[in-house]
């Protein structure tokens, strides 16, 4: 039997990757399948939760119960997420949300010509840095740290940057982790502390990061 530990709180959560057009037939995107996000949807709203998921292009189901907004581009992407914002107790940004995107998308199709293609791109907004930057004292806000390399220092620096109060520290290098995948390693990055997880699913690493969720609010909320 399922605590129903989260009723009463409003989730949005980030999921999957972004499409950004070229042209009407060809887009530059990235690995993310949505997997982990869906499996934070699921997680909250099996725990009592009213979940809003925003979603790039994903094969997965969103998961019932959940209020699904679909979007292609990182812009889509941003607006659904500052729409819905307000209305919110807790921010997941577990979408590997594209950084940048082409300038220009063709209208029409481009043709092959002698020589190389030069297509210049320019940054997206980052939505998780905006919501932090509005963020009311009552919201938690947690990202995801995508990481090659210097995965805890460069989670660190993101928690602090995005002024966000977790970030959950994937190491995408590692066999099981990250992209994908239907298990994940984590390290919880807060501000008490760095809490490494062993390798689970992803399920279970959605309940672990809601688990979080609920004591950060208990933090907050004093003795
Ligand atoms: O979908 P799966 O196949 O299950 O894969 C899961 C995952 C690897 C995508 C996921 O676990 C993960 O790590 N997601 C974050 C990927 C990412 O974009 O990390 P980042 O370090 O580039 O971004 C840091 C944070 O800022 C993220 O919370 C991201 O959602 C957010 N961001 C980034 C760029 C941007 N323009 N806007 C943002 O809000």
């Amino acid at each position: 039997e399922q605590p129903q530990d989260l009723t009463g709180l409003r989730l949005l959560i980030t999921a999957g990757r972004n499409n950004e057009p070229i042209d009407p037939v060809r887009f530059v995107t990235n690995r993310s399948t949505g997997k982990m996000g869906y499996a934070l949807a699921e997680a909250a709203v099996k725990r009592g939760a009213q979940v809003t998921l925003v979603t790039g292009p994903s094969e997965l189901a969103p998961p019932a119960g959940v209020t699904a907004i679909k979007v292609q581009t990182g812009l889509e992407m941003h607006d659904a997420v500052m729409a819905h914002v307000a209305a919110q107790d807790v921010i997941i940004g577990a979408a590997a949300v594209a950084d940048y995107r082409p300038k220009l998308r063709h209208e029409q199709k481009l043709k092959k010509k002698d020589g190389p293609l030069v297509i210049e791109f320019e940054r997206n907004p980052d939505i998780l840095l905006e919501v932090g930057k509005q963020k009311r004292a009552d919201q938690v806000l947690v990202g995801f740290a995508a990481e090659t390399e210097q995965v805890l220092e460069n989670a660190r620096g993101k928690l602090e940057r995005k002024h966000a109060d977790l970030f959950v520290a994937n190491d995408v290098s590692q066999t099981g982790a990250g992209f994908g995948t239907d298990t994940n390693i984590v390290t919880l990055v807060d501000r008490a502390g760095d809490t490494p997880l062993p390798l689970l699913s992803k399920r279970e690493v959605a309940d672990k990061i809601l688990d979080r969720v609920l004591e950060l609010r208990t933090r907050e909320a004093g003795p």
